[in-house]
């Protein structure tokens, strides 16, 4: 369990320089967390450079930046620059490693955990439709978690591909994905971590992890822009991947008129792409690594630990958050208020939280019997003053509603 949490001047420090925490009591960190003014005036220096020089030409003046982007998204996962493609978001860059994967033959078998993102579960029904391929939940322990022993009696030669979805979407459960990624290794089986709600909350190593592909959201726990993500590709796998789209980046032509795939992770990027977006994105990442991920995983356990425990105290409000270790999203239920209703509630109140109902972790909600989920999802920035108001508040509802 980490142990460095910020101390007071840092966290701040931290807040005085996010013009956001001065305007909103921001719970929804999982949804979208909210940028420092030095990101903000990475991507409008970039947006003026584009209208005071022409956008193609800043943008060959700004090359260096998508590069310090990439190199700092690297030494975020422990991984090497040219196993990096800077992503639209989290799915744009598992959506594409997925694709690149087929084709899907009768008889294959693809292994999802229970937390399954819906999107990558839709992306599998569709591209499997013409085949008969199944698509098989890992049962998860008693906790709640992928069990890697579970996972490991399911294998045989037909299993094409083991996802995971390390924190789910709906919850603070925080899955064993090393332990699956041993099992999936020692069976050779391609390996697809999505770290959508992970990047920037955790420490990520792809080595440790043991992943042929992970995917991350640039505007969550990492608090770059939206329209921003990464995807991680093992350099030894990726010559299993063929994109279904390529352009004159990924693939210009040769001289004999014929498409050379670009040889790194940038094979899953596009010519087009905001060049500003990626300035914000590279400012995000920079400021992450100078917090320090173990420092910034270590407050964020300690704040939603305390709120998970305030909360459960209140009459009427039930904590969801399986799991043995767990993440910065706290998931609950209020007696006799619909989630979105709650959601809708503090809202009125300048309160920020996000609510979920079944379709973005259909199999867990479904399995656990729930339809809906409030979730209020912490950061490092959160304050002990934003902690009371989102207590002071549920508990009034929750009084009233007795
Ligand atoms: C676990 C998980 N996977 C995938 C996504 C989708 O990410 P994006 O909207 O960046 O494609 C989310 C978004 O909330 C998520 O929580």
């Amino acid at each position: 369990m980490p142990t460095v949490p910020l101390t007071p001047a840092a966290l701040q420090a931290l807040r005085a320089a996010t013009p956001g925490t001065r305007t909103t009591v921001h719970f929804n960190h999982a949804g979208a967390s909210l940028p420092s003014a030095a990101t903000l005036d990475a991507i409008q220096a970039h947006l003026r450079r584009e209208a005071e020089q022409g956008p193609m030409e800043a943008g060959v003046a700004a090359r260096a930046l998508t590069d310090k982007a990439r190199s700092l998204a690297a030494r975020l996962l422990n991984a090497q620059p040219d196993e990096i493609a800077l992503t639209g978001g989290n799915s744009p860059g598992w959506g594409a490693a997925f694709a690149a994967l087929g084709p899907w033959r009768d008889g294959d078998r693809i292994l999802v955990g229970r937390h399954e993102w819906g999107g990558n579960l839709a992306a599998m029904r569709l591209a499997t439709r013409g085949a008969d391929v199944s698509i098989e939940t890992i049962p998860s322990d008693d906790s709640g978690c992928v069990d890697p022993e579970a996972l490991q009696t399911m294998l045989d030669a037909r299993v094409r591909l083991i996802a995971l979805t390390w924190l789910p979407a709906n919850g603070g459960l925080i899955n064993p994905a090393a332990a699956i990624g041993r099992v999936a290794r020692q069976a050779g089986v391609p390996y697809f971590v999505d770290a959508a709600q992970a990047v920037g909350q955790l420490p990520v190593d792809v080595a440790e992890v043991g992943c042929d592909v992970l995917s991350g959201a640039g505007r969550k726990a990492l608090r770059g822009p939206r329209g921003t993500g990464l995807l991680y590709v093992r350099r030894d796998f990726l010559p299993r991947l063929t994109p279904a789209f390529v352009d004159t980046y990924s693939a210009p032509l040769d001289a004999d008129g014929q498409p050379r795939l670009r040889g790194d992770a940038a094979r899953f990027e596009s010519a087009e792409a905001s060049l500003a977006l990626r300035c914000g994105q590279a400012n995000a990442l920079q400021e992450a690594l100078d917090i320090g991920l173990d420092a910034i995983r270590a407050q964020i356990d300690a704040t939603a630990g305390a709120l998970r425990t305030e909360l459960a105290a209140i009459a009427g409000i039930d904590v969801l958050d399986q799991g043995r270790e767990r993440s910065g999203l706290v998931s609950f239920n209020l007696a006799g208020q619909e989630a979105s209703a709650v959601q809708r509630t503090l809202a009125a109140q300048g309160i920020v939280i996000g609510s979920n109902g079944v379709p973005y972790t259909p199999l867990d909600m479904n399995a656990r019997g729930l339809a809906q989920i409030a979730r209020a999802s912490v950061s490092y920035l959160t304050s002990a003053d934003d902690i009371d108001r989102l207590l002071q508040a549920l508990r009034t509802l929750a009084r009233q509603g007795r």
